[in-house]
């Protein structure tokens, strides 16, 4: 083994799964005050996806099985699955096991990971950490949401903006650099995106017999917007730096896809080539933890990515959080 090399998590297999349902935005402009313009150009998003018959557990174990059938391996060679959600089916059981069973995992440990859209990220981080001191040896990654339920559908501020869908990235230990990644929270700013509560699911009926309002995410547009493009670069210089590489040596950006002003104004700041930063949120919408491996499966099956190739990823969002990892890519396809 080379000096530098150590045994580090190698992306051997990716899978997605989004829902049939398309729904663009015309059909949103028909039910409440907004318009195709508007949100093409404040978003760069054309339509996106719903969940109907799908579910956070059925897309999870769709995108996961894709994943493992590309690596070519058995289930009952996963040690673990970790599930990014922030709209899980249920609070528990936790997806993961649902995967676990589905995919008949059988030597698998599975557990779900919340950080609401930096959660694909940080269960990335949390399999290479598993993985590089040896406790596991292969590692489901998914990151799969529902989030179009947890949407108010009156309010145009959020309900323009999320899509549902899942990916899946399956990770194996081999000979490779290990990476550290740059990862942060800040729960000081956490009122700027809220989800519902548990306690607001235990609906209460006042004295006129109504049930108590359901709650939905709310969302200081503007405030997440101005952390996402100050916070993203920084922490990919930050990553950077850790990993004493420079902005030259990365072949692709992947972003979180949240916004396509986002990732422009990111690359901007980096003085970086907007072709470096592929997107598909034009299609998908923010659909949160899933949005990065929903796009590294699709330039993984488009023969985008290339054996060798270094890419960033960076996540950012509620809590809120933020993280940015580097990995080099090994799949030939
Ligand atoms: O995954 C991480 C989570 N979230 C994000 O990354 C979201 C980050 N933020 C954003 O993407 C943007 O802030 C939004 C797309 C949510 C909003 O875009 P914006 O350019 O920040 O708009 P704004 O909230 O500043 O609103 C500008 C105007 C307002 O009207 P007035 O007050 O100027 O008359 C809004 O009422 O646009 C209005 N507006 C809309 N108009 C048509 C807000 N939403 C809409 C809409 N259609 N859907």
């Amino acid at each position: 083994m080379n000096k530098e090399q150590t045994i580090t998590g190698v992306i051997r297999g990716t899978g997605a799964c989004v829902p049939k349902r398309i729904l663009d935005n015309k059909e949103i402009a028909g039910f409440v005050d907004t318009s195709d313009e508007w949100i093409r150009e404040r978003t760069g998003v054309r339509r996106r996806r719903i969940a109907e018959k799908e579910t956070t557990v059925s897309m999870a174990c769709e995108a996961g099985r894709q994943a493992v059938e590309e690596a070519g391996i058995s289930p009952d060679e996963i040690d673990m699955i970790l599930v990014a959600t922030g709209s899980p089916d249920q609070i528990f059981p936790c997806t993961a096991c649902r995967v676990q069973e589905a995919l008949g995992a059988d030597g698998a440990v599975g557990f779900d990971l919340n950080a609401a859209c930096s959660g694909f990220l940080f269960a990335y981080n949390t399999a290479q950490a598993y993985i590089t001191s040896g406790i596991c040896r292969t590692v489901l990654v998914i990151g799969s949401e529902s989030i179009s339920r947890l949407v108010d559908w009156t309010d145009r501020g959020t309900c323009i903006l999320f899509g549902d869908g899942a990916g899946a990235v399956l990770l194996q230990a081999a000979e490779g650099k290990t990476y550290r990644p740059a990862a942060h929270s800040d729960g000081s700013g956490g009122a700027a995106l809220t989800g519902p509560g548990v306690r607001n699911r235990i609906r209460s009926i006042d004295k006129d017999g109504r049930e108590s309002k359901t709650e939905y995410i709310t969302m200081n547009g503007k405030d997440v917007f101005q952390f996402a493009v100050r916070k993203v670069p920084q922490v990919i210089q930050e990553v950077l730096e850790r990993n004493e590489l420079f902005l030259e040596d990365i072949d692709w950006f992947v972003l979180h896809q949240a916004n396509a002003r986002i990732v422009d104004a990111v690359a901007r700041r980096l003085r970086l080539d907007i072709g470096k930063f592929p997107m598909n949120l034009q299609d998908y919408g923010n659909t949160s933890s899933a949005s990065i491996p929903i796009l590294l499966n699709e330039l993984n099956r488009k023969g985008v990515l290339k054996k060798g190739q270094k890419l960033v990823l960076a996540g950012f969002g509620a809590g809120l959080s933020w993280g940015a990892s580097v990995l080099d890519w090994d799949l030939e396809r």
